[in-house]
């Protein structure tokens, strides 16, 4: 391997590049390379100024995330900045691709900074559940005051060259990176122009100096959004501390938040979340080099409540799409729905009213099924019925191009038997949307037995051109997300019945991180989705099984959540906020009288376990089936399927921070307290047993 720093003359410009693939980040070698670097320039009497850029496609993406939590390796992040900002000759950072983290610290440290037009720079730490911890927190406030540095810290959000040209990160917009660098290098030589030490510079901060104030507000104003969160706080007084302190010292109090938050439970977890991610897309039998079918027209049949959500991901990436009903009425109304939806985010100033005009022109409504004709993928999201389903598959079987991609939106329904309604089961998959379909981020990708890895290929590039992060699963009843929620309902009821109240279930499960309870969610769902399911179903319930009827009888009264005014609770007219009722009291109390359940005060530890244990003791079962290919890809599902808290890590990240075998010990009592339903998965017991983690399961 090529050294992961280069150092070369330019005339008088030493061009230090460094190039250590994918993203160049800070590693050992990389740090080693640049200090080396910037002390030969220095003491190279030829030399007059310097450049750091990136080599491949990127500056430097930041400290290298494997090496946290190893022994660190010297030269540290600071001693390279140090040596950097002490040159006695200039450093310039040209930047292409994203500066981001220690990336963008490197380009604080040097004395100035020049970016091509489609660079981005960034401090995204939050995101890991860190903070800039090389000084990130003192120098960008020192150039763009504290209020903006905030607002850039806090969210982690890159800003593109342009905005960062506003901002006075980037000195100039350059054409050309390399030509760029080193002519804004010798112009700075040639002009005299001095050594700009950010850490010197103190006049952007004055306006935080005689006014604290926005700190607090800045607090107040993220309170929603960063709920539990420790990072965005931690942020927060680091930046303070750079109003407050000197910069020595400033670094200092830096230092020590960083470590705050890198030895937190908070920042593992959110690291695993981001490798999680990514090893998702990692299918051992279908690698990147698979063939996939270009996506240069969609169709999607049904404009119902997940038609229409599909259809506008289509739009939104620029890719035409025909929506196909069964009757004008449908049609209509669904359709309606989407420039709705549309029209609210231009109203909210999210879009423009020109882009929501292109959006909606890409989006075709008919009645013809025959118009899929030309669909490169079309993707069902009609009623779950088999009898229905299997009947759109056999007439697109008939009608849809060879090579085109055939998916299901179906929650539930067996993928391999409405594949069997065509003649090209290869061509079958599940996409299994969440609701609202062009909101939420997680996209389900359900294998059939027959599906061919090109149509695996093709909906994992359609999703990541939609902006969908997705995940492998196997085809059972539920797939991965919604199985593992059955046990997590079944048991938020049978509380209800043994003495909790929603409320104290819900309180119990928003405090833990997500972003409502069971109730509040079924509520908002509509109760009436699944009182249908269960009627559908009641012929396959078995009766020697414990079974609550309290959410079919709110149902059988009217009660179907937020959009009939009352459910699990009640809601007063245009507004959201759930309200108690003794009504449902009522029902509950007299469900547990008639099943013999002397109600009792139930602690919040108890609700807490009783309600998402099931979800490890399932996800157990689906990791062993197969089902999920790791355990990563189960947090994946849970953290952007259904809100679980990223801090967390998903339920089997989390499983593992509390040991699985205190989660298994619980297990095995609530088995003994409440039976079959409780069954410990076995690949939990044997986990606990040899004391591993689903970390440490690698599939046979
Ligand atoms: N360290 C180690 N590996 C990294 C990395 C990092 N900082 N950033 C990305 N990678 C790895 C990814 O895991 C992935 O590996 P894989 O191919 O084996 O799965 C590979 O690089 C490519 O990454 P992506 O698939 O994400 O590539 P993209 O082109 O989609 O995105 C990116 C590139 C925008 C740079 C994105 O990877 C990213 O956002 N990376 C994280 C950036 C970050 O958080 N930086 C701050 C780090 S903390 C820090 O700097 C602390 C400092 O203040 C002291
Ligand atoms: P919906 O009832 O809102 O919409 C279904 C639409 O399909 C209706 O507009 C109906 O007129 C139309 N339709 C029925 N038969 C048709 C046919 N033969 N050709 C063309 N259109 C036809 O249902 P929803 O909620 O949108 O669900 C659709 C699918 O998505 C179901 O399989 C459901 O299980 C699944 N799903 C639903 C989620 C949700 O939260 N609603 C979440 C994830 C998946």
């Amino acid at each position: 391997m090529s050294a992961p720093v280069s150092y070369e003359r330019q005339g008088s410009v030493a061009v230090i590049t460094v190039d250590n693939p994918p993203v160049n980040a800070l590693s050992v070698d990389v740090r080693k390379g640049l200090l080396e670097s910037v002390i030969r320039g220095a003491s190279d009497a030829a030399v007059t100024a310097m450049v750091i850029l990136g080599g491949g496609r990127t500056f430097i993406a930041g400290a290298d995330i494997r090496e946290f939590g190893k022994p660190p390796a010297p030269p540290g992040l600071h001693e390279v900045l140090d040596a950097i900002e002490a040159s006695p000759k200039p450093v310039v950072a040209a930047i292409h691709g994203t500066a981001l983290g220690g990336g963008l610290e490197v380009t604080l440290a040097c004395h100035y900074r020049v970016a091509v037009p489609s660079a981005q720079v960034g401090l995204p730490e939050v995101k890991l559940g860190l903070l800039p911890g090389a000084g990130g927190t003192q120098r960008l406030p020192r150039i763009i005051g504290a209020e903006a540095a905030l607002k850039m810290i806090v969210s982690g959000d890159p800003v593109r060259a342009d905005r960062a040209l506003a901002l006075g990160i980037v000195d100039e917009i350059v054409a050309d990176l390399r030509a760029g660098g080193v002519a804004f290098a010798e112009k700075v030589v040639a002009e005299r122009r001095p050594l700009k030490k950010v850490s010197a510079s103190d006049e952007k901060l004055a306006p935080a100096r005689s006014n604290p104030a926005p700190f607090d507000e800045f607090r107040r104003s993220i309170a929603h959004q960063a709920r539990g969160f420790l990072a965005p706080y931690k942020c927060i007084e680091a930046v303070q501390a750079a109003v407050r302190l000197p910069f020595t010292e400033g670094l200092t109090r830096e230092r020590e938040l960083f470590r705050e938050c890198l030895e937190s439970p908070q920042s593992r977890a959110q690291i695993h979340a981001f490798f999680a991610e990514r090893e998702a897309t990692k299918i051992p039998d279908v690698p990147r080099e698979t063939a996939v079918t270009a996506i240069k027209t969609a169709a999607v049949i049904g404009a119902g409540t997940m038609g229409g959500g599909i259809a506008m991901n289509f739009a939104n990436a620029g890719i035409p799409v025909t929506v196909v009903e069964t009757a004008q009425e449908a049609l209509d109304r669904g359709l309606a729905v989407v420039r709705k939806n549309y029209a609210a985010t231009v109203e909210k100033g999210r879009l423009s009213q020109a882009d929501m005009d292109r959006r909606l022109g890409l989006i075709t409504g008919t009645l013809d099924l025959g118009a899929v004709r030309e669909a490169d993928i079309v993707i069902e999201a009609v009623f779950e019925e088999m009898a229905v389903k299997k009947e759109v598959f056999a007439r697109l079987d008939a009608v849809a191009r060879p090579g085109a991609v055939l998916a299901t939106n179906t929650s539930t329904l067996d993928v391999d038997e409405i594949a069997s309604a065509t003649t090209r089961p290869g061509a079958v998959i599940g996409t299994h949307f969440f609701s609202p379909a062009n909101v939420m981020r997680l996209l389900e990708l359900v294998r059939g037995a027959k599906t061919a890895r090109e149509t695996i290929a093709t909906a994992a590039e359609l999703a990541r051109r939609i902006g969908k992060v997705w995940v492998l699963a196997g085809n059972c009843d539920g797939f991965i997300g919604n199985r593992m929620l059955h046990g997590y309902l079944r048991e938020a009821e049978f509380l209800l019945e043994e003495g909790a109240t929603p409320q104290q279930v819900d309180r119990v499960i928003y405090d833990f991180g997500l972003p409502m309870g069971p109730f509040a969610m079924g509520d908002l769902a509509g109760l009436d989705v699944g009182w249908r399911i269960r009627k559908g179903k009641a012929h396959l319930r078995r009766k020697d099984l414990r079974h609550s009827p309290v959410a079919d009888r709110l149902c059988e009264q009217g009660r179907f959540g937020q959009k009939t005014g009352a459910g699990w609770y009640r809601y007063e007219k245009g507004n959201r906020t759930p309200v108690p009722d003794p009504e449902v009291e009522k029902v509950i109390e007299q469900s547990a009288r008639e099943q013999g359940i002397t109600r009792r005060s139930i602690g919040d530890d108890e609700i807490l376990k009783r309600c998402l244990y099931p979800l490890i003791n399932e996800g157990a079962r689906i990791l062993e089936e197969g089902i999920a290919l790791r355990a990563s890809d189960i947090d994946v599902t849970y953290i952007y399927g259904y809100g679980f808290p990223r801090y967390r890590g998903g339920p089997m990240f989390w499983a593992d921070t509390l040991g699985l075998k205190s989660v298994c010990d619980d297990v095995v009592a609530f088995h003994t307290a409440h039976g079959e339903p409780w069954t410990p998965a076995p690949l939990l017991v044997r986990l606990a047993t040899e004391g591993k983690g689903f970390r440490d399961y690698a599939r046979p």
